[in-house]
């Protein structure tokens, strides 16, 4: 535009001169805001470099910028603690080099070892470039925290849409209460807006996050299992739609479709929900999904004490035909404490609960189903689907 200004306009001239010195000074005000107010973040950078760069990083099939496989690994292993460089060995070596991997192409791949050698280093300082950090070739503190933070983005992601925005309800997010199971689901792009990560207080294999909603609970549960000198973590806890396709396929492969009796579809998990968990205990060395945890001590005092901090075993023993899946004793998910107090007591399933529920309050007068559980459990006669929210 500027080249296309004939030389002999004077007046031009001086406007140029005059959009010149403006421009400068545009950029200069821009540049002195951003240095003096924005603190420095890898975090900030990460976010400005995920969504300015192309290339492999955001070439992806899946929408996630570090492959679920890669996400789970890092999950179990727990994060970057300490600085890796050539010559450096160890397990957490070998989860730098899946992730690594993951974020760079096939040019650069290299085997998957506990050492840190050239070839590890030429891809992190690919991966160090697209990320706009330090090209050091090292996992120093700056590209450890980027790396952890872009991870954990992934495993425990901030939802993007914002109640009261673009026709986005209340009841849109609250999902707690919704009655899922094999044939219901809640929308795959669903994300609780309150993910937290677990609290120190509780034990964790690995790094898990929760719906901050059920943290107090959970803190209160966990501290008086110990009182009893019973220590339980956590194996599992929010899991995005991703995750459980990925956790789906990698079951039926492992065991064949006998284990889709044990899994949900991704879109049907309680866990998308981010209120439900699952637990193991120390006399089982807190081995996950393991049956053993039913007769551990650990295992019966959470049978007998989860509901009274609003924790119900979904998948009870013998309750296959009404849940749709078999019998999980470490599985526990979040209902308020009085609705929990209420399912134990008059023995019911979270689903026999909530379907009752919505059905008292789609048609309070009386629906054939409706009077049959109500007369088998009467305490429910006056259930409604308000007071259950208000008990949460
Ligand atoms: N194991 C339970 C059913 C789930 O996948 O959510
Ligand atoms: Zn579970």
């Amino acid at each position: 535009m500027i080249l296309d200004i004939p030389k002999s306009d004077n007046g031009c001239k001086t406007r140029l001169l005059v959009i010149f010195v403006a421009l400068l000074l545009i950029s200069f005000t821009h540049t002195a805001t951003a240095t003096t107010i924005t603190p420095y973040s890898p975090e900030i950078d990460i976010l400005n470099a995920s969504s300015t760069m192309g290339g492999n990083l955001l070439n992806k099939s899946s929408s996630s910028i570090v492959s679920i496989n890669a996400v789970k690994v890092w999950q179990e292993n727990g994060e970057f603690t300490r600085k890796l460089k050539k010559g450096s060995k160890g397990n957490d070596v070998k989860v730098l080099q899946i992730i690594l991997k993951s974020l760079t192409d096939d040019k650069t791949r290299g085997p998957i070892t506990n050492y840190f050698g050239t070839k590890t280093e030429a891809k992190l300082r690919i991966v160090q470039s697209k990320l706009n950090l330090p090209i050091t070739g090292e996992l120093d503190l700056e590209t450890r925290t980027a790396l952890n933070n872009l991870i954990y983005k992934e495993l425990c992601p901030t939802a993007m849409r914002v109640i009261g925005q673009d026709n986005f309800v209340e009841s849109d997010f609250d999902k707690v209460f919704e009655n899922l199971n094999r044939s219901k689901a809640v929308p795959l792009d669903y994300i609780p807006q309150d993910l937290v990560r677990v609290s120190e207080k509780i034990k964790t294999v690995g790094v898990m996050c929760v719906s901050n909603r059920i943290v107090r609970h959970l803190d209160e549960m966990i501290a008086d299992a110990k009182k009893q000198k019973l220590d339980i973590a956590i194996t599992s806890s929010y899991r995005s739609a991703d995750m459980q396709k990925f956790l789906y396929s990698m079951w039926i492969n492992k065991s064949g479709a006998s284990a889709k009796a044990g899994i949900a579809e991704a879109g049907h998990s309680e866990h998308q929900l981010g209120t439900t968990i699952d637990v193991s205990g120390k006399s089982i060395s807190y081995a996950g999904v393991s049956p053993k945890f039913a007769k551990s001590k650990e295992g019966k005092w959470m049978a007998q004490n989860s509901y009274k901090y609003g924790f119900i075993m979904s998948y009870p023993d013998k309750k296959q035909k009404e849940t749709g899946y078999i019998y999980e004793p470490w599985h526990f998910r979040y209902i308020g404490v009085d609705n929990a107090n209420d399912i134990f007591t008059e023995k019911m399933t979270i689903q026999e609960f909530l379907n009752f529920s919505t059905a008292t309050t789609t048609n309070p007068t009386s629906t054939s189903s409706t009077t049959d559980l109500a007369t088998s459990t009467p305490n429910y006669a006056t259930t409604s689907t308000s007071t259950i929210l208000i008990s949460i």
